[in-house]
């Protein structure tokens, strides 16, 4: 074993913070490989919930070493936030955590421009987190962003200056009201700066190299979905970096060989945050049922979760993209008590009955055909091994395992780290 990668397989938020927390102590070393504080980890031991946005899932494991790779983008007044909440249950994190010097930097200028630029887009809105994810990679591939490594050097405040000021010609290119005091938002990310540069910064693609000749076991750690892919999601409405296996490759510096299995993670139901389509969402008791019992609210943002049935046509899309070999079903206590359970196995679009996610997933004449399920009445958080679920819970699983054609290794029965069922 090597290198393992767990990735989302919906549209975000399927518990992959819990998964990763769970397999920690099987690895050495968990390297988050993309995006920014858009995501937010919740992990759940010992009756306190704990959530992440930056900060590699397997920061609570004492041996775990955790990488923030050069595909991350990195908020300073976020990371900040997030050591001092770490400081609160003693984690060694000047040991056990490591940043790429290639991460870029998210400036407070980066998020007003986001905002700016969801403004101006009115009803055509992403629904962003407004964390300045999108504007962040825009000057990273545009070629004048700033990273971490720049921090050691003395002429990054220069740098900063002027692509400070030009983001403020931006802001007001936008004309629309965005109302800030850049120099309260400067001392908050100066003081932040000082605190990231008392840790240790690395090559990443040079440390994992010599992780692997070490025979060290490494999990790439993922964020957001598949169908937030900037190439191979919903377009636009997506986040700006690659979240599918590729990403891990390209956001660490591992080379495709190394990797060994892809765990794919998906919710036994679906949801989505923000705006864009989705062909299954609910808007009747069954998807309310999901949003209360499954706390359907955005990790980082509060906002409440769009629910809908299980999507097996765009699950598929995703398990092909990115290789899937094994699955990982959260949340599937969420639909106890349900009578039917539905899921989607094609759709119905333009007159044909088909079972690829087509290019326009937002046309009007499109509508999920469903294969129907006896749902289960009992209170499955307790069960710890798989022979024990109810028989109706098992016959949707075997009907899904069966669709994709991998198999489900872990079902995961509620939020704490023990209710999980391994296969
Ligand atoms: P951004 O990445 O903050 O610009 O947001 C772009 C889209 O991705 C929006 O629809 C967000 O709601 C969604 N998004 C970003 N991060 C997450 C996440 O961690 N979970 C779920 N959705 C996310």
């Amino acid at each position: 074993m090597n290198i393992d990668l767990l990735l989302g397989l919906q549209w975000g938020d399927e518990g992959k913070g819990k998964i990763v927390d769970y397999l920690t102590q099987k690895y050495d070393i968990i390297a988050r490989f993309q995006g920014g504080p858009n995501a937010g980890h919740t992990l759940e031991f010992n009756g306190i919930k704990h959530v992440l946005h930056t900060i590699p899932s397997g920061i609570f494991h004492p041996k775990a070493i955790n990488v923030v790779g050069n595909g991350v983008v990195i908020d300073p007044v976020i990371f900040k936030k997030e050591l001092e909440a770490l400081d609160k249950y003693d984690v060694n994190y000047q040991d056990c955590l490591l940043i790429s010097r290639k991460a870029h930097l998210i400036l407070p200028t980066h998020r007003l421009l986001d905002a700016a630029s969801e403004t101006s887009k009115g009803k055509a809105k992403i629904g962003s987190t407004l964390k300045g994810i999108g504007p962040t990679y825009m000057d990273k591939t545009g070629r004048n962003g700033i990273r971490i490594g720049d921090l050691e050097f003395d002429n990054w405040k220069t740098k900063y200056r002027n692509l400070a000021t030009k983001h403020q010609a931006l802001i007001n290119f936008y004309d629309v009201d965005v109302q800030y005091d850049l120099e309260e938002l400067e001392t908050e990310f100066f003081e932040a700066i000082e605190k990231i540069k008392s840790l240790k910064f690395i090559d990443s693609e040079e440390y994992l190299y010599n992780a692997i000749k070490n025979e060290k076991n490494i999990l790439a750690e993922g964020a957001q979905g598949s169908l937030l892919d900037i190439d191979f999601g919903t377009y636009p409405f997506v986040t700006s970096s690659n979240t599918t296996a590729a990403g891990a490759c390209t956001g660490l510096g591992i080379a495709p060989n190394r990797i060994q299995r892809v765990f794919g993670i998906f919710k036994a139901y679906t949801t989505r945050v923000g705006s864009g389509p989705f062909p299954t969402e609910l808007f009747d008791d069954n998807g309310k049922h999901m949003a209360k019992i499954g706390h359907e609210f955005g990790a980082t943002t509060g906002r409440p979760r769009r629910c809908g049935w299980l999507d097996l046509v765009a699950l598929k899309y995703a398990v092909q993209v990115n290789g899937v070999t094994n699955l990982m079903m959260m949340k599937a206590d969420v639909l106890s008590g349900l009578n039917t359970l539905k899921v989607c196995t094609s759709y119905n679009y333009n007159g044909n009955q088909i079972h690829h996610l087509p290019y326009n997933l937002e046309a009007e004449d499109l509508e999920p055909v469903y294969e129907e399920f006896e749902g289960w009445k009992e209170d499955i958080t307790k069960l710890t091994s798989f022979e024990e679920l109810p028989d109706t819970l098992k016959v949707y699983i075997k009907f899904i395992e069966n669709y994709l054609d991998v198999n489900i290794k872990i079902v995961s029965v509620g939020p704490d780290r023990k209710e999980t069922i391994m296969r």
